[in-house]
């Protein structure tokens, strides 16, 4: 037996587990402080009511032998499917078929799996500061990364690969940096992989914040991205479902990777709940989205109120504005993990050091808009007093 040896070399902890161990290290030897979780983008708000109901009803039919369900259709019902394709893309003038929507468990799992698609031997090009799963899904099926490196005096903008990237990570909204693109700025990226026949994936896990209308919702509103790129989209940050657990990727078939995925995923995966996607479906009602369009409204107004709060306070902000994410530059002496636990331990503060995004993450520490929003006027009454 031989094991997966880029596996076994990626870093001791994934970035998120590293800030929860330190967390509960901190915690165990002060049972009284009241830490303020602002790192992880995990929503606060209960889950809507119709939402609620949803689920309640498939879980009843469930407990009948008349309308009970066993295994669904691997690629997800396509009651779902095609909701998803009248909601979300017809009226944006984008042509998907429900037969190129995939639904899964979220888009953490799918942004590792399609990696499955292509051979070991493919570059991938990667921003850099990014969200982690990117860097370690390639490095542990041994590629070569190409690093984009995304500097404030670029306002975090990639540049093109110079060299040919044939897989491309891009994040719009970006996490962790909040930049967005703008639909000229993107068609650039589509372009460069037309031209290197490239395959760009792209996570739009948090375009449910966009309000720029220049700022496209959709990599598929760019002409001739159908056939270069997926498209990967969650119910986490937009409903309220990382327990849930629901997203959808959309494979198009002029990217002669729709029969590909399918055949992995009647493989692998089994699809993902009935529960849960009677729950996605119930986002499309009039009720869910308006319920829906509250919960946002409520993170927009909180990650505002972080970003003049921390700007109020001297501290140079990037992002909060179209993302949930503020990405902020950590007083002169610190490093970002220095920064983070100076936070935890004189603040009871808990943010995601920029470093964990990578090398040109350091000397920034990200703070989520998901939280509470009592916790965001608490951390900023207290980061005042450190100041
Ligand atoms: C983050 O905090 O970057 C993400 O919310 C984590 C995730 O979605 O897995």
């Amino acid at each position: 037996m031989f094991i997966n040896t880029h596996l076994q070399q990626l870093r001791g902890h994934y970035l998120f587990t590293e800030i929860a161990n330190r967390t509960k290290a901190y915690q165990q030897t002060h049972p009284e402080a009241h830490v303020l979780r602002l790192g992880i983008g995990d929503v606060t708000l209960p889950l809507p009511s119709v939402i609620i109901e949803a689920m309640h009803r498939a879980v009843d039919e469930l407990a009948s032998a008349a309308t009970f369900r066993g295994y669904g259709p691997e690629e997800g019902y396509l009651w779902l499917r095609q909701a998803i394709v009248d909601n979300d893309y017809t009226p944006r003038g984008i042509h998907v078929s429900p037969e190129e929507v995939f639904i899964s468990d979220g888009a953490g799992s799918d942004l590792g799996n399609l990696s499955e698609l292509f051979d070991a031997s493919n570059t991938v090009a990667i921003l850099e500061p990014s969200y982690p799963a990117y860097v370690d899904t390639s490095r542990m099926a041994g590629r070569e990364i190409i690093w984009l490196p995304c500097l404030a005096q670029n306002n975090f903008y990639p540049a093109l690969p110079k060299q040919k990237a044939d897989i491309i990570y891009l994040c719009f909204p970006n996490n962790p940096t909040g930049t967005v693109l703008t639909r000229d700025e993107l068609s650039r990226w589509v372009e460069y992989a037309r031209t290197n026949h490239s395959i760009i994936l792209f996570d739009a896990a948090y375009e449910a914040f966009i309000e720029d209308p220049d700022v496209p919702h959709s990599i598929y509103e760019i002409e001739g991205a159908q056939e270069v790129a997926i498209e990967i989209r969650s119910f986490s940050k937009t409903a309220g479902f990382t327990a849930v657990r629901c997203g959808y990727t959309v494979v198009p078939k002029a990217t002669s990777l729709q029969t590909m995925w399918l055949r992995r995923q009647c493989t692998k995966f089994n699809g993902a709940s009935y529960i849960s996607q009677r729950a996605a479906e119930a986002t499309y009602t009039p009720e869910g989205k308006a319920a829906i369009q509250a919960n946002l409204s409520y993170y927009k107004q909180t990650a505002q109120i972080f970003l003049e709060g921390l700007r109020t306070l001297g501290y140079e902000v990037f992002g909060g504005k179209n993302a949930p994410y503020i990405w902020c530059r950590v007083p002169h002496g610190y490093t970002s993990w220095s920064f983070f636990d100076h936070l935890l331990h004189t603040s009871q503060i808990v943010c995601t050091p920029g470093a964990g995004f990578g090398p040109t993450g350091e000397g920034f520490v990200r703070f989520s808009a998901f939280s509470n929003r009592k916790d965001v006027e608490e951390a900023l009454k207290r980061m005042k007093k450190l100041a």
